[in-house]
């Protein structure tokens, strides 16, 4: 099986590399810094288990998307505001009977990829790990958890990721997975916000208040829709949510034993303003802010929380570094 990663970022390189590791033949597409950065140093690949070195020599790195058209499988890994494009390079490029994955968060990708590539079979998938790029071809794995791909899934995909190291799992049905995995992820803009790592956010009960304030929204948004989330990590978004609001110590202690974050694990989103780069804000809160205005009602708390990361990101100058006092002030500005 010949698997090729369309956006070789942190997901992309975190399983493509996996893959590459276990003997899978992979390809990387890629901006030209990751193929200069991986060119120099190759990729290393840790979790809390331990780390895998993949060699340079080992990898097929490029910028040019061409090289899709050899792959039986292409694993979208790009960020939600790139998926038209991703999918136009497939449409090009795509060999007859290829299968695309969409390893991205959100719940728009995959009707965006159906919709351009009405040939071939396009599977969604939730990813419940955590990765964050951390330069020099490292990349780490900071929060440990399934990958939960759409069926009907080649079983020899799933024995390459298996044999990878991953989790996997297959669902009938990956939209209220998808749709759980987003509230989960209302989160990523409290990570990017604050500065702060995903374990600090549940640990400190003024970040979490945030959070719980963001997912109980979330929840409401998702019931006046008639859209019934599924459950992350085994855990439906209601019971986390009970979870979040529970006294410090026990919030804490339970947090800590379903989300095993270690120091390192952060958002994609902290990620993105960190480097200067658009983030997904618009895909994950802005998705229910959408959501709730198609549905005749307000979210004005992910609104708010959607206006302050836009501001971040124009004023470039990285995480405004919120305190749980200066969150709640901000969105008390509402
Ligand atoms: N990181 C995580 O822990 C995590 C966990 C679960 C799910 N996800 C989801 O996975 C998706 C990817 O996230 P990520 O954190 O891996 O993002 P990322 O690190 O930004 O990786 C995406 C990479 O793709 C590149 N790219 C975009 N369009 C391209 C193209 N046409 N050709 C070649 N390269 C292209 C981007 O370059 P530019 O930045 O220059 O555009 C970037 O380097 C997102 O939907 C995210 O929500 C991430």
């Amino acid at each position: 099986m010949r698997v090729g990663v369309l956006g070789a970022g942190s997901i992309g390189c975190y399983v493509g590399g996996r893959l590459v590791a276990a003997g899978t033949d992979v390809t990387f597409v890629g901006r030209q810094r990751v193929v200069d950065e991986l060119a120099e140093h190759g990729m290393t690949l840790s979790d809390r288990r331990g780390t895998v070195a993949v060699a340079v020599t080992d990898l097929q790195v490029t910028t040019d998307d061409d090289v899709l058209a050899a792959a039986d499988v292409v694993a979208v890994c790009v960020k939600s505001a790139q998926t038209p494009q991703a999918a136009e390079i497939l449409a090009r490029v795509l060999a007859p009977g290829a299968v695309v994955l969409s390893l991205q968060n959100g719940v728009r990708n995959v009707p965006v990829l159906r919709s351009a590539l009405p040939g071939h079979t396009v599977l969604g998938a939730v990813v419940d790990f955590n990765v964050v790029a951390r330069g020099d071809g490292a990349f780490h794995c900071g929060l440990d958890g399934a990958l939960t791909i759409e069926e009907p899934v080649d079983r020899a995909l799933v024995d390459a990721l298996r044999r990878a190291g991953l989790t996997v799992r297959t669902t009938g049905a990956i939209a209220p997975a998808q749709w759980a995995k987003l509230l989960v992820n209302l989160n990523n803009a409290i990570s990017a916000l604050s500065d702060a790592p995903t374990r600090d956010l549940m640990a400190r009960p003024g970040y979490r208040q945030v959070v719980a304030a963001l997912l109980a929204e979330g929840i409401a948004v998702l019931r006046v829709a008639g859209i019934r989330p599924g459950r992350v990590r085994g855990v439906a978004p209601g019971l986390m949510l009970r979870v979040l609001r529970l006294p410090d110590p026990l919030a804490r202690r339970l947090l800590a034993a379903r989300l095993p974050a270690d120091a390192q694990a952060r958002s994609s989103m902290w990620e993105d303003l960190t480097r200067g780069r658009p983030t997904e804000v618009d895909h994950l809160n802005g998705e229910i802010v959408a959501l709730a205005r198609r549905s005749g009602v307000d979210a004005p708390v992910n609104r708010r929380i959607v206006e302050l990361v836009h501001d971040a990101e124009r004023a470039g100058r990285g995480s405004p570094a919120l305190s749980p006092a200066e969150l709640r002030a901000a969105l008390r500005g509402r």
